[in-house]
């Protein structure tokens, strides 16, 4: 088996409208596929669609990873699986320190059925000890892991939390939904060497940006576009560099003579 996500004619609705028209795409493991497209084509319904958020009703198709239809299962035993989202948009959680938040989210990670957390729990020291070198990697203060997540959190902070958490987690598939967008360009650096160092051949990346500047970075094997709830493009990263120079004007066209 291995890590590949494979997405198969994925219907989506929020509310009464139809917003995923039948997506195909598939992230192979130890590869990064970037999707673009314009505001309002649907990336981010497709990210919180993989993660099980309730608010978006899947009307048709399937989401295989690791052997499983994804979509059978809640967003916990998703995350469990392997599978990580860092949103476009993460919330604050007041009265929840960072550090807590980091060793709940890994001790759930850890536990087994029928097991006592006691014993699949990572021990304190032990806790620390990654914790410190992760923020060090990242170049976070050390006040950091303190605070209250997300409360009153600078855009480049939040996305260095979530670079974190990916960290710590180890999934087998990352998924980032513009996590360039508020970055200036040295915590755009980190972040990307923070996902850097963790890419490996077993770890997939499915990647959603507006622009190039990520991609300098994280750089994709693989470019779809995303247009009304459909792939309608997709090539190789020089498809990322023909979209900084044209625009979608011309995919707009070859999409409405094929359709
Ligand atoms: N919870 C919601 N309620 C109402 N409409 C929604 C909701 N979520 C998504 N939509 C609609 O679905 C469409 C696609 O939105 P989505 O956020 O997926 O686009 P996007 O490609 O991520 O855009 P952007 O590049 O601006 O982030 C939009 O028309 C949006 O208004
Ligand atoms: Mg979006």
């Amino acid at each position: 088996m291995n890590n590949d996500l494979v997405i198969q004619n994925l219907r989506v609705n929020v509310g009464d409208k139809e917003i995923l028209k039948g997506v195909n795409l598939t992230v192979q493991q130890g590869t990064i596929h970037a999707i673009m497209g314009p505001n309002g084509s649907g990336k981010s319904t497709l990210s919180y669609t993989l993660a099980g958020h309730p608010g978006y009703k899947v009307t048709a198709g399937e989401v295989w990873f690791k052997g499983q239809n994804i979509l059978t299962l809640e967003a916990n035993e998703r995350s469990k699986l392997g599978l990580f989202l860092a949103f476009q948009h993460p919330v604050a959680v007041p009265g929840v320190s960072v550090a807590n938040f980091l060793r709940a989210a890994l001790n759930a990670h850890r536990a087994v059925p029928g097991k006592d957390p006691k014993e699949t729990s990572i021990p304190i020291a032990e806790f620390r000890k990654l914790l410190k070198s992760g923020m060090l990697f990242l170049e976070m203060d050390d006040k950091f892991a303190r605070r209250y997540l997300n409360e009153g959190f600078s855009g480049g902070e939040k996305k260095r939390l979530e670079t974190l958490q990916m960290m710590l987690l180890k999934p087998g598939m990352i998924i980032m939904d513009e996590t360039d967008s508020g970055l200036d360009i040295d915590a755009l650096k980190i972040v990307s060497k923070g996902v850097n160092h963790l890419l490996n051949p077993e770890i997939g990346a499915l990647v959603i940006t507006h622009y190039q500047r990520l991609l300098d970075y994280i750089k994709p094997n693989f470019v779809s576009v995303m247009m009304e709830g459909q792939i309608v493009q997709a090539g190789g990263p020089e498809l990322a560099l023909k979209l900084e120079e044209k625009g979608y004007d011309w995919v707009r066209e070859e999409f409405a003579h094929a359709s």
